[in-house]
């Protein structure tokens, strides 16, 4: 760690969001570099010198014990460890809740991480959220101009009996050499829970962007003249907005990102955001057959999954990104019945810009499960599944040689490795965090579980979060990986 050198501040191309930078930290993530720490000791920093593909800062603030971390989400391994209370499962627990606030609003988001008493940080009565992602090049005056896109949203209770409101939402476009003045321009804002926001939209002079600006523009009207975009682009936009108006809780962030491959990217990490915990008697039972397979985050119809690797029914395994929108969006559902063939009913969309879980490995998914198994736990050789002839359910069989051993006669420890291998060779997460596996895995398992995370996140652009106190997967880990969490502005190397 001696040798690293973290680059502080912004990246380049990126932005610092608004009315975020300069804010005092008592959440610190940082690098482990103790000198930088030092120097910058009152901000959040989360950089790192390896270029690891696509990066979203994301930027918490007064949420739980955090009062303002900056995360960088990128694909590979980011390790956070840190004393006992420092953070660490609040920061996960920061990532779920914007999960939930995407995909079922802010209110329902505060219930399932504790409720209101537990979630804003305590003295504090909103918690806010920023996203900065690059937009790309687009064509301005034709010639190219690289863009930034900021997102940010507070949530506020105006009182305990009422609900969680979004007060505060804004959306922003701007080209990097001039973050001052926005292409794009959208922001919701509301007094109180039950009071219907007016959004304040500001577009661009349609004349002096090309089609690309917007994905939008490009699919819906590429036949039409500019003069036509300009006049039907903003009502079209108010009819997405509207509904979402009507609810204090819901973002409007999902509802744009069906319309923008930016924006449905940043969606889909967060929709396909899981935590793992392992419950052993869960993946232990047996599950009844499905159109598709997929383990749940506990280890449940793990099975399924094993059953479709075996009889290469890779289709089964295929996750697509489902938004679960009202009927009321019917500009949507115009949209996505004249451009995706993947239109799948009432109350269901899915976004065309929306990204396919799949694994160019699957057929050798099998093959690695078993040989990570066999080389873990003797006297395993493969694992296989097996149909229950009282009522059609299957579960799966650890074997050794042609002796099976039932769910019930192998270890814990067994059951949840298959599980977590399973979770990395058959990826159903973009942003998959795990909590301190060394609480159910021996050393050497600690070991080949951080290699294969490696691999996955080559592959498959997975962005892993784990937390850990352990000694094995810390000397594994490379530098650049390592994100400590302190609480109170104190750094630890
Ligand atoms: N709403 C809140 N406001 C302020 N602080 C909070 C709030 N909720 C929890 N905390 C603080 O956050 C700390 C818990 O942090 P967390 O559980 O994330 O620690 P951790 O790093 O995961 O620790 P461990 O290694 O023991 O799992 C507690 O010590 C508590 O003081
Ligand atoms: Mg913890």
């Amino acid at each position: 760690m001696a040798g690293l050198k973290p680059t502080w501040g912004y990246s380049s191309g990126r932005r610092p969001l608004n009315g975020l930078r300069g804010v005092p930290a008592l959440g610190l993530l940082c690098k482990a570099n103790r000198a930088s720490l030092q120097a910058r000791n009152r901000h959040i920093v989360a950089h790192r010198t390896q270029k690891r593909g696509r990066i979203v800062r994301l930027t918490i603030k007064d949420y739980k014990s955090i009062g303002h971390a900056d995360l960088d989400l990128r694909s590979g391994l980011n390790i956070l460890i840190g004393p006992n209370g420092s953070g660490k499962t609040c920061l996960l627990s920061s990532l779920k809740f914007l999960r939930d606030a995407f995909r079922l609003g802010a209110a329902q988001a505060l219930a399932r991480q504790g409720g209101a008493r537990r979630v804003y940080r305590h003295g504090c009565d909103a918690i806010s959220f920023a996203l900065a992602d690059s937009y790309g090049q687009r064509i301005y005056h034709h010639g190219r101009v690289a863009c930034s896109l900021s997102w940010g949203m507070t949530v506020k209770q105006a009182a305990a009996e009422s609900i969680a409101t979004i007060s505060n939402e804004t959306l922003t476009i701007a080209p990097d050499d001039n973050p001052g003045h926005p292409l794009f321009f959208i922001a919701v804002s509301r007094k109180g829970s039950f009071q219907k926001a007016t959004p304040t939209i500001n577009l661009p002079p349609i004349t002096d962007f090309g089609r690309d600006l917007f994905k939008f523009w490009d699919s819906e009207y590429s036949s039409q003249p500019k003069a036509r975009v300009a006049e039907a682009f903003p009502k079209l936009l108010k009819q997405i907005l509207g509904r979402v108006l009507d609810e204090p809780d819901k973002s409007f962030l999902p509802a744009l990102a069906a319309f923008d491959p930016v924006l449905a990217n940043i969606i889909d990490s967060f929709t396909l955001l899981n935590e793992y915990n392992i419950v052993p008697d869960v993946a232990r039972a047996s599950s009844e057959q499905l159109p598709f397979a997929q383990m749940a985050p506990n280890g449940a119809a793990v099975s399924l999954v094993v059953d479709a690797l075996e009889n290469e029914r890779y289709h089964k395994l295929e996750q697509v990104q489902w938004l679960e929108l009202d009927d009321d969006y019917r500009s949507q559902r115009y949209f996505m019945e004249r451009h995706s063939p993947q239109y799948y009913g009432y109350r269901r969309y899915y976004s065309p810009y929306s990204q396919r879980m799949t694994s160019p490995s699957l057929p050798q998914a099998l093959a690695n499960i078993n040989k990570e198994l066999a080389a873990a736990v003797r006297p395993i050789t493969h694992v296989t599944v097996t149909t229950d002839p009282t009522n059609g359910k299957r579960f799966v069989v650890f074997m050794s040689g042609a002796e099976a051993f039932y769910p019930e006669e192998v270890s814990d420890g067994t059951v949840k490795w298959l599980c977590l291998l399973v979770s990395l060779f058959v990826p159903f997460s973009r942003v998959y965090l795990l909590e301190e596996p060394e609480n159910f895995l021996h050393p050497w398992m600690q070991q080949r579980l951080i290699a294969v995370m490696r691999e996955q996140a080559k592959q498959n652009n997975t962005i892993f979060f784990l937390s850990s106190h352990s000694a094995t997967i810390l000397n594994g880990a490379h530098p650049e990986e390592i994100l400590i969490v302190t609480n109170w502005g104190c750094p630890v190397s």
